[in-house]
């Protein structure tokens, strides 16, 4: 495994840094055949986990992000981060993060940064995709609409994984795991879980 694994977990971010590790390790193992492709890049924390298995695999990840912040990182909200702030158009800004942390890296290479909504990224991507990591807004209609726009391009044999799943409302919101609960129900199986993070295999 990769030194700058460690080092990752330096970067501004939502992700625990073992749950990085099976980022890394689900796109070490599945992403072996065509690409990558994140929801919900930020300033590219698990954009650098899967970044580094693509570098190791020889292919690359398109990390997606409008960069204007989710619910609860806009101004004045629970997660508002005033470094992460463009005060002169009054906008979350995370895309000089993000870059940076690229380069800091050396990833440049296998990280195509998309900045568009999940929405209209989906509209353009085709390919049957190998990974897909799932981590953008947590509302019940965003994280429906990423499941159900994004579900068939996962090739059979790929794998998807999605970020924030608690057992209780009292851990946290419950929008992710109504779609992991989906998933299971539909053509995916569970291969891991650590922490809030899942992976699930496409299996049909
Ligand atoms: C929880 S953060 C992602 C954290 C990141 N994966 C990390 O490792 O730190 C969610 C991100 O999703 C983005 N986002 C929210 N809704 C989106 C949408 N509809 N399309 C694209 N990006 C979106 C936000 O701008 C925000 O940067």
């Amino acid at each position: 495994m990769h030194e700058n694994l460690n080092d990752f977990d330096s970067i501004k971010g939502f992700l625990d840094h073992e749950e990085g590790i099976l980022l890394y390790q689900m796109a070490k193992k599945y992403c072996i055949k065509t690409f990558a492709v994140e929801i919900g890049s930020y300033c590219g924390k698990s954009a650098c986990y899967i970044g580094e298995a693509c570098k190791e695999n020889k292919t690359h990840l398109v990390t997606i992000d409008h960069h204007r912040g989710s619910e609860e990182q806009q101004y004045g909200e629970e997660y508002f981060d005033p470094e992460e702030y463009d005060y002169e158009n009054e906008r979350v800004d995370t895309l000089p993060s993000l870059l940076k942390n690229i380069s800091r890296f050396q990833l440049d290479e296998y990280i195509k940064v998309m900045v568009e909504t999940s929405k209209s990224a989906s509209e353009k991507i085709k390919n049957e995709i190998d990974f897909l990591f799932i981590d953008g807004s947590h509302t019940f209609e965003s994280a429906r609409a990423d499941y159900e726009s994004w579900k068939e391009k996962i090739r059979v044999g790929g794998i998807l994984t999605i970020h924030d799943i608690y057992d209780s409302e009292f851990e946290g919101g419950q929008a992710p795991r109504e779609i992991y609960e989906k998933a299971l129900g539909e053509n995916f199986k569970l291969v891991k879980r650590v922490k809030s993070l899942v992976a699930i295999e496409k299996i049909s």
